[in-house]
């Protein structure tokens, strides 16, 4: 069986096809499910238990070779610069352009922005090269308070009052500092850290900022609106949880939870076996931050909330690799065509 297996090989490799039509005898004789390969897969039951390792190795390699050859006489004759007679014919038209897909992370931010656009949020943008007003000092992380360390940031090293910015809130400041109450606003972005990269950290990555500033607004109605979030990102059966945490600008502070999708809350291996997965931090605005901003805390109150875009899209699509999404691999943003 080795022999004719190797046989194949060779017969294979120097196949050549002048038409279509050949390339599908070629398909058929091969690789059809009466074809050879077929055949050989069969004879591979009766092979002595010692030879199976080797004729095994042989035989799926005679198949990758086989399939290899196919996608290669298909595109000679499918792209259209060889005619039937086997002739480069350069008057063909060429091939249409491939249609494109949108790459996994607009898909998502698109989806958040649309789920809270239906609830009245409507989308702004600021500024990626920020000053420490509006990524830091505003947001009430005051000169050297060890908070600043929380963000590795980019600095300008001429200008160290001017950095990269590393979240969306600098963008709370921006809108509140030109506009009135009532805000309801969304701030997507790209944001920059300091990190080494690694399949779980980059030193660039986006983020989805939410603010609301009216007259009366409570934490109930933040729970409420993240609420309706989760459920219409990731189901209907999604359940929420609230952990008190700490950012500067907000009091108080919490990060949400969701109920982890794979198990349903049971806990797995990707929950780490809690039954919850993190995806946000929000918060009551700080009223100093409003006082910064001059909106009168006295008058006003407001909630605000922050999510990483990739983290997001990890989860729903579960790419392992957060690196994936800026190596513009055709194969991998491909794989994204059907969402759209
Ligand atoms: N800016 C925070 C970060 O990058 C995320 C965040 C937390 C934004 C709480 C908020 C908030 O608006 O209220 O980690």
């Amino acid at each position: 069986m080795l022999d004719k297996i190797n046989n194949l090989r060779k017969e294979v490799e120097e196949f050549a096809a002048n038409s279509a039509e050949e390339v599908e005898s070629f398909r058929i004789k091969y690789l059809s499910k009466k074809g050879i390969l077929s055949g050989l897969f069969e004879d591979f039951k009766n092979v002595a238990h010692d030879d199976r390792k080797a004729v095994g190795g042989l035989l799926n390699n005679l198949k990758i070779a086989l399939q290899d050859k196919l996608n290669t006489l298909k595109e000679q004759f499918e792209s259209g610069h060889v005619s039937d007679t086997g002739n480069t014919d350069l008057t063909l038209p060429v091939n249409f352009m491939q249609p494109g897909s949108r790459h996994p992370l607009s898909l998502t931010r698109n989806k958040i922005v649309e789920i809270f656009s239906r609830i009245g949020f409507t989308v702004s943008e600021g500024p990626e090269i920020e000053d420490d007003w509006h990524n830091f000092t505003a947001l009430n992380f005051p000169e050297e308070h060890p908070a600043r360390d929380m963000q590795d940031t980019f600095f300008i090293e001429k200008h160290p009052d001017i950095a990269l910015r590393t979240h969306t809130s600098s963008v709370q400041i921006r809108v509140m500092e030109t506009e009135k109450p009532p805000i309801r606003k969304l701030f997507p972005g790209r944001v920059y850290r300091n990190e080494t990269i690694s399949s779980r950290a980059h030193c660039f990555f986006h983020q989805v900022e939410g603010l609301y500033i009216s007259k009366d607004v409570s934490f109930a109605d933040l729970r409420q609106v993240l609420f309706y979030f989760a459920k219409e990102m990731f189901g209907d059966d999604t359940q929420i949880r609230l952990r008190p945490s700490y950012f500067p600008f907000t009091e108080p502070s919490a990060e949400m939870d969701i109920s982890c999708f794979l198990c349903g809350g049971k806990g797995c291996s990707f929950c780490k076996y809690s039954g919850w997965v993190e995806i946000l931090g929000c918060g009551m605005v700080d009223p100093s931050v409003l006082e910064n901003c001059n909106i009168d805390s006295k008058v006003y109150t407001g909630y605000a909330f922050g999510m990483g875009v990739e983290r997001i899209t990890n989860l729903k699509y579960r790419v392992k690799d957060i690196r994936m999404f800026s190596e513009n691999d055709v194969r991998f943003l491909k794989q994204f065509q059907s969402v759209i």
